[in-house]
């Protein structure tokens, strides 16, 4: 059976107090046993998030590839291993459409990710012109083929995709159950292509885009849709917690 898997992005929100108060809130709760829930806080609450966190998981939400040296500003795997990350985020749309980031440079975090024992959720999608223009699957199916190009078959089987359409992220407008489906397979059958039937049957595939406690049920419960990777309805515990239940 695949991990089920509830991410929750805080991107660039929060503070010290936030981080506290979530943390004591999600403590409380109770999950169900087959889902696993983590939640990714800007890299500044990472330390504290961790020694705080009973009942979640924390990842990073973004890494840089080189081992350590002149990189101002950057983290370095090995770091967010060392302060107890499971997870990170990479290849998010913001860090391709903001700062530049390619499909290579993706793929080189990947492969640093995996090399320090962090789970990576790798991110695709396609931008509303791509869709409209049908180049859907092409974009998407790049994405994913460059991605994992550096890794070994063992590697890629310790990788998790996010499908995250970027006219879904952050708009309200996400995409329907079979829209995600479609492209869910079409991962799930690329991966197969790439790295064989059995990694690709275990490999954890999240929808992101949008989603909120109304509709988590309906798109976690089609057939290659693993979880999902939440934005804005992380950072209300109720309703990340009501996703987490969604997902059970
Ligand atoms: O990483 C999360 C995604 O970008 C989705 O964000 O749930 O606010 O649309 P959203």
């Amino acid at each position: 059976m695949r991990d089920l898997i509830v991410a929750g992005n805080w991107k660039m929100n929060g503070s010290q107090q936030f981080v506290g108060e979530m943390l004591l809130a999600l403590n409380k709760a109770s999950f169900s046993e087959p889902v696993n829930a983590v939640v990714f806080p800007p890299s500044v609450y990472l330390h504290e998030a961790i020694q705080q966190a009973k009942a979640v998981k924390v990842g990073a939400q973004n890494l840089f590839y080189e081992k350590s040296g002149a990189f101002t500003g950057e983290l370095s795997a090995s770091m967010i291993s060392d302060v107890g990350c499971e997870y990170v985020i990479l290849g998010h749309s913001e860090r391709r459409a903001i700062f530049g980031e390619d499909d290579l440079l993706v793929a080189k975090k990947v492969v640093a990710a995996l090399e320090n024992h962090i789970t990576p959720i790798l991110c695709v999608g396609e931008t509303l012109e791509d869709r409209d223009g049908g180049k859907y699957a092409d974009v998407i199916a790049t994405q994913v083929k460059v991605g994992l190009s550096l890794l070994s078959t063992e590697q890629t089987s310790n990788v998790v995709i996010a499908y995250e359409p970027v006219w879904a992220i952050g708009t309200g407008q996400t995409a329907s159950p079979l829209q995600a489906q479609e492209v869910h397979e079409l991962i799930r059958n690329l991966v197969a292509e790439l790295a064989g039937i059995e990694v690709s049957h275990n490999m954890s595939i999240l929808y992101g885009g949008s989603v909120n406690a109304a509709n988590a049920q309906e798109l976690f419960s089609q057939p290659d849709i693993d979880g999902g990777l939440v934005g804005g309805a992380s950072l209300k515990v109720d309703e990340f917690l009501a996703i987490c239940s969604a997902a059970a």
